[in-house]
């Protein structure tokens, strides 16, 4: 026996029996197309996780009305769309999982992508004034009311009829069901507003009328907020008393999840918050209910066999974790923890922009791309020198090892890892360890031979005369071209993380993405008197912020009370201050140390000392352009496949 072992027990939802507690909940995606469609990519990313060994696979939220906004989410307010639901749903039941169908209406949650179709309104149960005042609201009437409910019935029945083994009404996040279930949005004072009971009359008649209409047999059950994540919002003692009364008309289970979308962090909590956040709640409305309960939230393997053992939740949903490796499941059962390749929680693949592709994940480059990769075995295996031990450097070596090639890795730094030693070493990221430790695993294994303390040179190279080049010499921070920024008090943000800088007295960070308002945090949190300055707004100017992270950080600094000075051009940095213009004013404010963090340069200076040097030079990660790590890994793999 194995402390897994629980884990792999079969359990039971209603009639549906499952043959593990791993469940994948339901997310997002771009792949179905633009009428909300079963695509086969979008078969095959299911397919990934269903063979991976996950009991359970809960694809992306289908729409219930024409009017639910949220783009790209799947369609089920249709006849027409049961025989592509079949199709996909078939091919799970193939590689070996059951389906459920999430019911949704995007309500609310359209804030989070900001798109409202022309002609087109929220619907809501009540007007805030908080409501953002660019978007169409449309306040429900009792008679919209009803509409809603038949709507969600007759796509509970589709559901049923496409083969679907049960159907989820998708009832948080601060969809239209769940905005009914929370005080922040629900305000009304007839018969669906005001006490627990009465906002929960939305989703009891839902499950009434779902419960009637397919049957008592068949698995339905419903998802909601333990909590909203704010203030005002939805307590866990409300939530208990909503999952009481779903599971009194006919939930069969109930999943517990947590936050809106559109304002708190909660949902999908990044690498900043803890592990396992939202288990306590799941365990309270446990105790509460007769039906299973599901928790999710930065749960991973070790976590989830402990919440199995001590009863806190009867199955387990592994969102992001299974989007990073779909195999999770089979490798614990089978013993292959190590071999796991773990989420990190960095929220890269919630960049994803429905008009820039279906987006990445940072450890799992093959991630909406599972029919076309992993690429195949090369026809002529080739000596490939790569230069540069940064993520990008180390996973083209593992990728072209896996593909046959003879990679080399050269590195001028006494250990691998580039940059990535940089974010590991900043306080709340440790864990993205895991990732550089996990790709140190794949080149042992592949016996990649690494040579430390090189730095590459043409002479290197034209002597050692490889088939191939890949150059990822990543990127350096920059200065800011003012009087004074070689003065003894300005420091780089990367040397302060690394030790080698050591900020005192009146600190100035200068800029305000993430390193900037990382730094600020940390030094904030040990006590030191921190200001930010940043020549736009918080988390702006360079690639789009995924929205929780940033949102994360941004109240870490308000709670944190550092001092922020937005839209700030930094003017001149003097022995003991910056000077910087702002609203048109200038202003001069204390600095014993200034903090740069204004952004990297691509170090690319090497690969145009190359040229001409070797058959074919290809160039991976920053050294191309400052990116994510999401993006580095995506390029690394579509690099090694060329090659
Ligand atoms: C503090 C910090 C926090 C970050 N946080 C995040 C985050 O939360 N999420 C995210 O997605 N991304 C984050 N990033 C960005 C991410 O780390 C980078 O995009 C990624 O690591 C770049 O990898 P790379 O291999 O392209 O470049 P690098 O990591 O810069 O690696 C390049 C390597 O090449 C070596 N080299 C250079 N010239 C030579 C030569 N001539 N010979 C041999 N070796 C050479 C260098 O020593 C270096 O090790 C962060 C970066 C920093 C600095
Ligand atoms: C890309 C993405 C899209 C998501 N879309 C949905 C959704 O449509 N419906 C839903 O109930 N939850 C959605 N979620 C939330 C997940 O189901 C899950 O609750 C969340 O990711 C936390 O679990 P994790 O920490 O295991 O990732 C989404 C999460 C992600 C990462
Ligand atoms: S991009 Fe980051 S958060 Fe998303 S699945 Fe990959 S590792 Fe996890």
């Amino acid at each position: 026996m194995t402390r897994y072992d629980l884990l792999f027990h079969p359990g039971k939802i209603g009639s549906l029996q499952l043959k593990n507690r791993l469940v994948m909940p339901a997310m997002d995606t771009t792949l179905a197309d633009a009428e909300g469609r079963v695509t086969d990519r979008l078969i095959k990313y299911y397919q990934a996780r269903a063979s991976g060994g996950a009991a359970l696979i809960i694809p992306q939220a289908a729409k219930v009305s024409p009017d639910s906004t949220l783009p790209y989410t799947m369609n089920i307010c249709g006849d027409d769309c049961v025989a592509d639901w079949r199709k996909l749903i078939e091919s799970v039941h193939e590689a070996g999982a059951a389906v459920c169908i999430q019911l949704m209406h995007s309500g609310l949650i359209a804030l989070y992508s900001g798109y409202v179709p022309e002609g087109a309104s929220i619907p809501v149960p009540s007007m805030m004034s908080w409501l953002p005042s660019d978007k169409p609201y449309r306040v429900l009437s009792e008679e919209d009311i009803d509409s809603y409910v038949e709507d969600f019935v007759r796509a509970a029945v589709r559901a049923k009829e496409a083969g679907a083994d049960a159907v989820e009404l998708h009832a948080c996040h601060g969809c239209l069901v769940s905005s009914f279930l929370s005080p922040v949005t629900n305000r009304r004072t007839d018969q669906y507003g005001g006490s627990a009971e009465n906002r929960a009359r939305f989703a009891r008649r839902i499950i009434e009328a779902m419960r009637g209409l397919l049957g008592r047999e068949y698995p339905l059950w419903v998802r909601i907020n333990a909590s909203d994540g704010i203030d005002g919002g939805t307590t866990i003692e409300e939530a208990v008393e909503q999952g009481v009364i779903l599971e009194s008309v006919g939930a069969d289970a109930i999943s517990v999840s947590g936050g809106l979308e559109y304002w708190t962090t909660l949902t999908q909590a990044p690498y900043l918050h803890p592990m396992g956040l939202m288990v306590p709640m799941a365990e309270r409305i446990k105790k509460a209910v007769k039906v299973p309960v599901i928790a999710v939230g930065k749960i991973d393997a070790e976590l989830a066999s402990q919440v199995v053992e001590e009863k806190k939740a009867d199955f387990v949903a592994m969102g992001r974790p299974l989007l990073a490796d779909p195999e999770l499941p089979n490798k614990v059962r089978e013993g292959r923890v190590e071999e796991v390749r773990r989420c990190i929680y960095c929220n890269n693949c919630l960049r994803s922009d429905p008009n820039a592709g279906p987006g990445s994940c940072s450890v799992n480059p093959y991630l909406y791309r599972e029919g076309r990769y992993p690429p195949p075995m090369a026809k002529k295996a080739k000596k490939v020198m790569v230069i540069g031990g940064g993520l990008g450097g180390m996973q083209t070596a593992v990728y072209l090892a896996e593909r046959g090639h003879r990679a080399h890795l050269y590195e001028k730094r006494s250990k691998l890892g580039g940059q990535w030693n940089l974010a590991c070493a900043t306080p709340g990221k440790e864990t993205y360890a895991v990732f550089s430790d996990y790709l140190q695993r794949l080149l042992n294994k592949y016996s990649v031979p690494v040579t430390l303390g090189a730095e590459v040179t043409r002479g290197m190279v034209l002597e050692l005369r490889p088939d191939v080049v890949v150059v990822a010499t990543g990127a350096v921070p920059i200065g800011l071209r003012v009087q004074g920024i070689d003065g003894k008090n300005v420091v780089q943000g990367h040397d302060v993380i690394e030790g080698k800088a050591k900020p005192h007295g009146k600190v100035v960070v200068v800029g305000g993405r993430f390193i900037g308002m990382e730094v600020a945090i940390w030094l904030a949190e040990e006590g030191q008197d921190v200001s930010l300055v940043t020549k736009a707004g918080l988390g702006e100017n360079g690639i789009r912020l995924e929205k929780g992270t940033f949102k994360s950080l941004a109240d870490r600094l308000v709670g944190l009370r550092v001092p922020l000075y937005l839209h700030a051009t930094v003017l001149q940095i003097k022995d003991d201050a910056v000077v910087f213009s702002m609203g048109g004013e200038i202003y001069s404010l204390p600095a014993d140390t200034v903090i740069l963090a204004v952004g990297m340069r691509s170090e690319a200076s090497l690969a145009k000392e190359l040229e001409g040097s070797a058959a074919e030079i290809h160039m991976v990660g920053d050294c191309v352009r400052p990116r994510d790590a999401a993006e580095v890994a995506y390029q690394a793999m579509r690099v090694a496949a060329q090659i």
